[in-house]
């Protein structure tokens, strides 16, 4: 018997064309390697399609989160609100400044997001700043979230590593996500809804953040390598203890190819996603967060939460024996057991909505390039496991 091979549905899959490989060969050609003219152009590209002020690519979404923690001031002794369910990377943006990340619980089942409420209620005379993430590219409440930083005076440190394209419908109308509090960090990691393989941005409206911005990321350094290849310079002054966070110009031209698609991958992300809320609704095992929200999102990934913990090895291993790649987004930061190195004097870590859901939480496939065999056969798989 002639035994057919199991198709792989990965969790998350990235489309990359003739258009990308044309776009990083013209830059090899070209001879110049380092951040320049194309990093230029991709900037001004996000730029225009966020509609910000200022935009400034980095090496990864952390290094852009870092940046935005030291341009907002955050030293040793600062405390910023976060939410746990997320990836570690936010949380450690916070820690290499000195600040103590303040974890924060999440609004419930339905929505993964920050609750405002609990940021609100952890707020002391330390706390400077508060992180947000647009988990899966829903947006969280902005307004609420604008309406804390007012009253506490606090900067708002947008994580948009999930959320390029995503809109916040707010009280004064639609917004960007990442244009709305004071910095936005976006990440281009090969798993996301665009991507330059390793990469990320850093957006301010603000003059005097984006001045900061500018003079960490390549060492503190007043001048550029390649201000200098053009002659509009010829030394620097080194004005802080900066940082080599830069992208480099194939990443830059890759970008601005993955950033003219990024809105038809949004696109059919949300045509997955709604399928997939369509097929899902009858079964009572299996809840889908955000289901009942606004619109606006970019739909990153897709997340479940089954009815009950011990359900999720189970679901996790009948699907991959299937062939179907799922993953958990996340392991909450406050878990972890490096959390205790800096809290060292005790720090009433109980988040009981997220511990309650994330044990729950399966993330299935999700990508543009999903067809509708892969789509069938998760669904199959998932109505097989309910049965
Ligand atoms: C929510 C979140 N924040 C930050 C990051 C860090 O981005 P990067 O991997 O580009 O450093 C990621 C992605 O990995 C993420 O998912």
């Amino acid at each position: 018997m002639k035994l057919t091979k199991v198709e792989k549905i990965p969790l998350a899959d990235i489309k990359l064309g003739e258009e990308e490989v044309a776009a990083v060969a013209a830059v090899l050609r070209s001879g110049w390697l380092s951040m320049g003219p194309k990093t230029g152009e991709f900037e001004q590209r996000f730029k225009e399609f966020l509609g910000i002020k200022h935009a400034f690519a980095v090496a990864n979404g952390t290094a852009a989160l870092h940046l935005a923690c030291e341009a907002v001031g955050l030293k040793e002794g600062d405390e910023v609100l976060c939410p746990a369910l997320t990836f570690v990377a936010s949380a450690n943006a916070i820690l290499y400044t000195g600040a103590r990340p303040v974890f924060i619980d999440i609004n419930g089942p339905h929505d993964l997001n920050l609750s405002v409420a609990d940021a609100a209620a952890k707020v002391t005379e330390r706390t400077r700043a508060i992180m947000v993430v647009h988990y899966g590219g829903y947006p969280c409440n902005m307004d609420g979230v604008r309406a804390l930083a007012a009253k506490y005076d606090l900067k708002i440190i947008e994580d948009c590593a999930h959320a390029p394209g995503a809109v916040y419908h707010s009280q004064d109308g639609p917004q960007m996500a990442g244009t709305i509090g004071d910095v936005g960090c976006f990440s281009f990691f090969a798993n996301k809804n665009m991507t330059t393989g390793e990469g990320g941005m850093v957006v301010t409206k603000d003059d005097l953040l984006a001045e900061r911005i500018r003079i960490m990321r390549s060492h503190g350094m007043t001048t550029l390598t390649w201000d200098r290849h053009k002659g509009h310079s010829f030394s620097y002054d080194v004005v802080a203890r900066g940082y080599n966070y830069r992208l480099d110009e194939m990443r830059a031209a890759l970008g601005i190819v993955q950033l003219n698609h990024l809105e038809e991958g949004n696109s059919r992300r949300r045509e997955l996603t709604l399928k997939y809320w369509a097929s899902l609704a009858d079964l009572d095992q299996i809840q889908a967060p955000f289901h009942h929200g606004p619109e606006g999102s970019s739909y990153h990934i897709f997340p479940i939460l089954l009815k009950d913990r011990e359900l999720r090895a189970p679901f996790m291993a009948a699907l991959a024996q299937r062939g179907i790649q799922t993953s958990i987004h996340y392991p909450p930061v406050h878990t972890f057991s490096y959390n205790q190195l800096f809290w060292p004097r005790g720090f009433d870590y109980q988040l009981p909505i997220t511990e309650a859901v994330a044990h729950r939480e399966v993330t299935l496939p999700l990508f543009p390039t999903m067809n509708l065999t892969q789509f069938q056969t998760v669904i199959a798989a998932i109505r097989d496991f309910c049965r």
